[in-house]
């Protein structure tokens, strides 16, 4: 162990994008933190910016079973069990859906569902006691279904759906560990680019449809301040977000009843 008296923060894709600015703002807000992605060489630069004594880059592909382990007991090593564990790499998928294959299919459900959950359920038992925070970013692609987007969309909503289960479930019963679930709708990063120029979306990034990687990065963590299950942003989408809800809300009390009541 390094002796950082600083508590410790994982993020996962923080080679560019949200997750690198996350870094950023964890590390000035006094964390060591331990950056994790494939590409060493923008994680090494992140560290050398943000301090090499309170920063761990681990190369690291999420899909790896074995190297994830390896990865994650080094950075307790170094910096002590995590008090913040961000699950933020994901891969997006845009195309005519029969033109996916099924490598690509493979590779998302690790990258955006797999993985996190593997990563979740590592982070419970390391904070077990102690209690910390877990951040799933998944995206407002959990609850707009959007055309061509067929794998991420599940993929997000799966993950969105098991984080927010967690949260429940832990509020429910006082467990010490937080659960925020992120939704991001358009923000811009790399990922956003390659969507917007795909489906040619330039005329439609009007201030307050896509957002920025620093003001999100801001919410997240007040809600991890602040104990807040979720966070929406651009706050634009919490209109979809709440209207699908008043759909799920409506459909479980005037939904139809079918005559026989199924058994359970
Ligand atoms: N930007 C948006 O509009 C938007 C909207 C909704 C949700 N999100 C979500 O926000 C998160 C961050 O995305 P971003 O917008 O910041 O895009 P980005 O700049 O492209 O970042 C994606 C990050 O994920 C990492 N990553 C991808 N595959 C990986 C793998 N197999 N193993 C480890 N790391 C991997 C990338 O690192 P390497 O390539 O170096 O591995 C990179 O650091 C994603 O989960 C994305 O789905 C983004």
């Amino acid at each position: 162990m390094t002796g950082s008296s600083r508590p410790h923060a994982i993020v996962t894709g923080a080679s560019s994008g949200i997750g690198e600015e996350l870094a950023r703002q964890l590390s000035a807000a006094g964390y060591a933190v331990t950056v994790c992605a494939r590409r060493k060489e923008h994680l090494d630069k992140l560290a050398a910016d943000l301090g090499e004594e309170h920063t761990f880059a681990a190369a690291l592909d999420v899909r790896d079973d074995a190297r994830r382990s390896a990865v994650l007991d080094e950075a307790v090593a170094r910096f002590g069990p995590p008090s913040l564990v961000v699950n933020n790499a994901g891969m997006l998928a845009l195309d005519h859906t029969e033109d996916i294959d099924a490598a690509t299919i493979d590779a998302i459900c690790d990258v955006n569902f797999r993985a996190p959950l593997l990563i979740q359920r590592w982070a419970l038992s390391a904070m077990a006691g102690r209690g910390g925070t877990v951040v799933n970013v998944t995206s407002a692609a959990a609850f707009m279904w959007a055309p061509f987007y067929a794998y991420y969309n599940a993929t997000k909503a799966g993950l969105a759906a098991a984080s927010e289960s967690v949260s429940a479930e832990h509020r429910r019963v006082g467990h010490p560990v937080h659960v925020v679930t992120v939704y991001p709708g358009p923000v811009q990063t790399a990922m956003s680019k390659q969507a917007s120029d795909a489906l040619n979306l330039g005329r439609f990034e009007l201030p307050g449809l896509i957002g920025t990687p620093a003001t999100l990065c801001r919410r997240i963590l007040a809600a991890v301040r602040r104990k807040k299950p979720r966070v929406v942003y651009p706050r634009v989408y919490l209109v979809p977000y709440a209207w699908a809800r008043t759909i799920n809300w409506l459909a479980a009390r005037l939904g139809p009843i079918p005559e026989k009541r199924p058994r359970v």
